[in-house]
């Protein structure tokens, strides 16, 4: 006898991210023995440097496998506290910090924490499509705030400023930016800070491709507007700690009880071992930046092959400064961004990520955080396509 049950319409009303769905299309040709390079997902292709590695085993060894603190380790957040003021010019003490299981759930948190139905939140597009499916679940209304290609994806404060509405409750930043790889500078910053002041809004900023720059400098906007700004950061992009799951978030101690307190009743603390981790990523530093400085070398080499390949086949392709994606115009494939993708997966065996998802018509991501021959090899492959 089969049962009957619905799904809630909360979950109905949930978009699947066409990332994953492009790398199981990709996975599904491979199994049938179709070789296909992917440069749809987003992870370092680095393996996590060995002195965290060391520091998880020790911490099995030695027992650290019991329930922690929901917020964290004490350690950790004083650890975290420490490079917040080090790192980013932001003063949160240990107790207005709170780890998470990876960046996402720090922004869940945030979002359930902040929202409410019907506020309104800007989100500058391209956007990472994780933003408005999870401010829409919580029942408040995504609201893009467009970027130009030609301006390499830069926030203009007045259009942002121009779509605030009674309603308007947040601000959400992305710099480095997935998927644009665009680097806000520090006047539009100040600006967006003016404006979260002037109208009462908060801002959650992620900064987890912070330390991924090239030629620009990354500033967290919270040294703009400390008491209107939640910063989220984590080990997943810096450390090449993506499998970990650990994230952080640092604010207003008011926002961070909140979010320990929706996080005591859903997954409690992140994983004691990958806590462990993430310590001995933030305090042996020296160690920890010399493997950021290779991966940061590495990635802008890489940069610059593919962004002047792309542009070559007549793809136009703005120069990022920051993160490990590339937004390529694909007119020159097909207008329609999805049928660009297929193409490109079907015809070329290269999996990338239609922009439609990221608010991005006309346009596909490629992570470029794989090496070098494969970027090549990606190069020729669309090459034969385009001809
Ligand atoms: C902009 C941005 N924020 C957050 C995340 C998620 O990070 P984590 O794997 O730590 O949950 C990603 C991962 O792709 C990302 O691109």
């Amino acid at each position: 006898m089969s049962v009957h049950f619905s799904l809630s319409a909360r979950v109905q009303s949930l978009k699947p991210s066409s990332t994953v769905a492009v790398s199981s299309r990709a996975l599904e040709l491979r199994r049938q023995g179709i070789d296909v390079i992917s440069m749809s997902v987003g992870e370092p292709d680095f393996d996590t440097p060995p002195h965290v590695k060391a520091a998880a085993i020790a911490a099995i060894e030695s027992g650290k496998t019991k329930y922690t603190a929901v917020s964290g380790i004490a350690e950790l957040r004083e650890a975290i506290s420490a490079k917040f003021q080090r790192e980013n010019g932001l003063s949160h003490a240990a107790d207005a910090v709170t780890v998470t299981s990876g960046g996402k759930q720090a922004l869940f948190n945030a979002f359930f924490a902040l929202l409410n139905p019907g506020d309104e939140v800007l989100i500058p597009a391209p956007y990472w499509v994780s933003y408005p499916e999870m401010v829409a679940f919580t029942g408040a209304v995504p609201v893009p705030v467009p970027t130009t290609p030609e301006s390499g994806f830069q926030l203009d404060p007045g259009v942002l400023e121009a779509l605030v509405t009674p309603r308007t409750r947040m601000i959400v930043l992305n710099s480095p930016g997935n998927p644009t790889g665009a680097v806000f500078p520090p006047d539009v910053l100040e600006a967006v800070a003016g404006i979260a002041q002037r109208h009462n809004l908060m801002i959650v900023t992620d900064e987890m491709y912070e330390h991924l720059v090239y030629g620009a400098e990354h500033i967290s906007i919270g040294t703009f507007a400390p008491n209107h700004t939640l910063t989220v950061n984590g080990a997943s992009k810096a450390y090449a700690m993506t499998g970990w799951r650990i994230g952080y978030a640092g604010g207003p101690k008011a926002v961070i009880a909140a979010m320990n307190a929706i996080q005591s009743q859903s997954t409690s603390n992140a994983s004691s071992v990958s806590q462990y981790a993430a310590l001995a990523a933030l305090e042996q530093h020296e160690e920890t930046m010399r493997f950021i400085e290779m991966a940061r070398t590495a990635y802008r080499e890489r940069r610059d092959v593919i962004v002047a390949g792309l542009n070559a086949l007549g793809l136009p392709t703005p120069t990022p400064h920051g993160a490990f994606y590339v937004m390529a115009n694909t007119d020159r494939i097909d207008s329609n961004e999805l049928e660009a993708a297929r193409r490109l997966l079907d015809e070329a065996r290269v999996a990338v990520v239609p922009g439609t998802d990221f608010g991005a018509p006309g346009q596909v991501r490629l992570s470029y955080a794989t090496d070098m021959a494969t970027i090549r090899e990606v190069l020729a492959r669309i090459e034969a396509l385009v001809g």
